[in-house]
């Protein structure tokens, strides 16, 4: 196969019916995600009470750094998505390192825009995101987690499969714990659910 071929397939980011990931990038997606981040409505389900609320555009621009090496290191991260119809950003949903009590973890995690929600967008992507990461970042295991108030986000973890764990204190906030195993996401997925490129 032609080098070039071969390089785009390699870096590919995932897709799915609607959605395409990007690689989150200071340069493309600083002003969506300031916007983003620093609404409140946002915010509160991010980083609740002592984690200090909406993000200004500096902390952004750190988040989309780190987030831009983990992606070059890891092969993923919370990646950008874009719809595919309309061409507009619509969320950042993906896989990241996490601490759940001391536990290393690698953490599903979403957050979409507010005019977005109840569309099936956090569903949609984070579904590839946990085929991408158990197929091709040969993850055995991912969990996610979420203020126990935070009814939608535990709908979409039930929707994905996971199974609830426990309730436990982020930043003295009580958070619902949910995991999935690599061999329960074989056995319980749907039919295929993205477009991801294998080599
Ligand atoms: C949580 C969030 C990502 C969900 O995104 P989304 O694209 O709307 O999610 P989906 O459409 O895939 O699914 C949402 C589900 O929650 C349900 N839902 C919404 N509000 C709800 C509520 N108050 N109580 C119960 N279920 C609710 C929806 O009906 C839907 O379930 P259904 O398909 O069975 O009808 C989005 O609300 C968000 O970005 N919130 C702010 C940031 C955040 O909370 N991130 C997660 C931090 S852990």
């Amino acid at each position: 196969m032609h080098a070039a071929l071969t390089l785009r397939r390699r870096s590919a980011e995932p897709r799915s019916a609607r959605l395409a990931a990007e690689r989150p990038d200071v340069r493309r997606h600083l002003d969506w995600a300031t916007a983003h981040f620093g609404d409140p409505r946002v915010a509160v389900w991010h980083w609740p009470g002592p984690l200090g609320g909406a993000r200004t555009r500096e902390q952004v621009r750190e988040r989309l750094r780190i987030q831009a090496a983990q992606c070059a290191r890891d092969g993923y991260t919370l990646w950008m998505w874009r719809e595919i119809g309309s061409g507009e950003l619509i969320g950042q949903i993906g896989l990241q390192p996490a601490d759940v009590e001391g536990e290393r973890v690698i953490e599903v995690g979403w957050s979409v825009a507010p005019e977005r929600w109840g569309q099936g967008f956090a569903t949609e992507a984070a579904r590839v995101s946990l085929e991408w990461g158990f197929e091709r970042a040969g993850l055995r295991e991912i969990v996610s987690f979420a203020m126990v108030e935070n009814a939608s986000s535990l709908r979409v973890m039930e929707k994905l499969g996971m199974a609830y764990e426990r309730v436990f204190p982020r930043a003295g906030v009580p958070h619902a714990l949910y995991r999935v195993r690599h061999g329960e996401w074989q056995r319980s997925r749907p039919a295929p659910v993205g477009s991801i490129e294998h080599e």
